[in-house]
């Protein structure tokens, strides 16, 4: 079923503002749970992720696993483009919702009460309702048929201000989570 894009498209984002590439790996190193848009035609999907990491600083470069079994490899097989959205833990019910369904028989959007936002450089929605949003583009799917596994980079990025608490959640497998804890400044020399 998936959800239906309007007409005109979806509405373009009021809220967020651009986050700079090099920060993007900020967001993704801890490694939260996020979601995944996808849109082909005139539909959109969202999924739940978990398996992802960076693989570069700037541009931004991440690999991920995407089964074959969801429906939203498809639309990321045939337009190489998507968007990682990272939800606070505020949304943690609805992130799980998300990846316990499947827009092969449901509007997700709509069932859970997202957002979708047009985003700047690729076709597949922005959420308003996350964090962060990261518009992203296949670079590399030579393991996709082996092990799922896709690089990507991000091209445009967004931060949502208005989201004043900005834990996001860590899945520790069976449905278990962590949210974020403390913070510990070190000495680091790291960028
Ligand atoms: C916490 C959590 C993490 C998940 N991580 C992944 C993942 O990394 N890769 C994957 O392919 N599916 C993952 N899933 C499963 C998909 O989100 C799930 O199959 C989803 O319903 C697919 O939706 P779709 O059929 O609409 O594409 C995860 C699900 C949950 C609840």
């Amino acid at each position: 079923m998936t959800t239906p894009v309007p007409a005109g498209g979806f509405p373009p984002p009021s809220d967020l503002v651009e986050l700079p590439l090099d920060e993007v790996y900020r967001w993704l190193e801890p490694g939260p749970v996020v979601l995944m848009t996808t849109r082909q035609g005139s539909r959109a999907n969202v999924m739940t992720l978990s398996w992802h990491m960076m693989v570069e600083f700037v541009p931004p470069r991440f690999a991920c696993v995407i089964s074959d079994a969801d429906h939203s490899a498809k639309a990321l097989n045939a337009t190489g483009e998507c968007v990682i959205a990272v939800p606070a833990a505020g949304l943690l019910d609805r992130v799980v919702a998300v990846g316990n369904s499947s827009g092969r028989s449901e509007d997700k959007f709509a069932e859970f009460a997202l957002t979708p936002l047009s985003a700047d450089a690729v076709g597949a929605p922005l959420i308003g309702e996350c964090l962060v949003d990261l518009e992203a583009k296949v670079i590399d799917a030579s393991l996709a048929d082996r092990y799922g596994i896709r690089v990507l980079e991000v091209v445009r990025a967004w931060r949502n201000p208005t989201i004043a608490d900005t834990r996001t959640v860590h899945h520790r497998g069976h449905g278990v989570f962590s949210v974020d804890g403390a913070t510990v400044q070190t000495a680091s020399q790291m960028p």
